[in-house]
């Protein structure tokens, strides 16, 4: 299981954090305990107005089969003649990991707190549930693909005004260390500012 050495310190942890593809995560997800560590660390994020703009939903268990057939019969509606061999990839998406996380931005509109920063903070969700999972020694992506941005699934989820997906957080174990990916130079990104 990766990672095969014992947990090195969270900031080796963290600067060395890699996403490990949906496909490529694997049993076990976290328990009942884990998870609800994994969630409570999840949002304790940062929160102009202590507005909470965001909710999450679980899928695991029976219920990544039954959501991925609802993703199965929308891709249907949309693509009639889709191959039967697509439709089934659409309905074993959710199944791709043990724990998917549906991070739901909830925006409060009109609001002293801008939007931009009710937004952000959900996507603060995101990037704690990847960092929190891989403390817990699990794997984790943060995908949207075609569905996040789809209204009929958005019913299917029963988000309301204001609400939208910011992220599915796939998670589970992986059996191999991802190999590094290609970075931004700091020194391209990141500057002093002067006068
Ligand atoms: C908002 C957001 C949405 C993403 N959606 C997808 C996606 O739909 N498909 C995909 O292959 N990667 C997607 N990614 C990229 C992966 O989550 C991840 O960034 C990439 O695999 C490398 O991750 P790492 O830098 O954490 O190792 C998305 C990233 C973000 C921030």
């Amino acid at each position: 299981m990766y990672p095969t050495h014992s947990l090195p310190d969270a900031f080796t942890r963290l600067a060395t954090r890699r996403s490990v593809k949906a496909m490529d995560l694997q049993e076990p997800g976290p328990d009942p305990d884990q998870l609800k560590a994994l969630l409570a660390a999840a949002i304790r994020v940062p929160d102009h107005g202590k507005l909470g703009p965001w909710r999450l939903l679980t899928f695991s268990g029976a219920a990544r089969g039954q959501f991925g057939q609802a993703l199965a019969d929308r891709f249907k509606q949309d693509n009639p003649t889709a191959p039967a061999a697509l439709l089934a990839k659409e309905a074993e998406r959710f199944n791709r990991a043990p724990l998917v996380i549906a991070v739901i931005s909830r925006i409060t509109t009109p609001h002293k707190i801008p939007e931009w920063e009710q937004i952000l903070s959900a996507g603060a969700v995101c990037q704690n549930l990847l960092l929190a999972a891989n403390l817990q020694g699990f794997a984790a992506q943060w995908l949207t693909e075609w569905y996040a941005y789809d209204e009929g699934i958005n019913q299917t989820l029963g988000l309301t005004e204001g609400e939208r997906v910011a992220g599915y957080i796939y998670v589970g174990s992986s059996a191999d260390k991802p190999d590094e990916r290609v970075r931004p130079e700091l020194a391209a990104v990141c500057n002093a500012w002067s006068a």
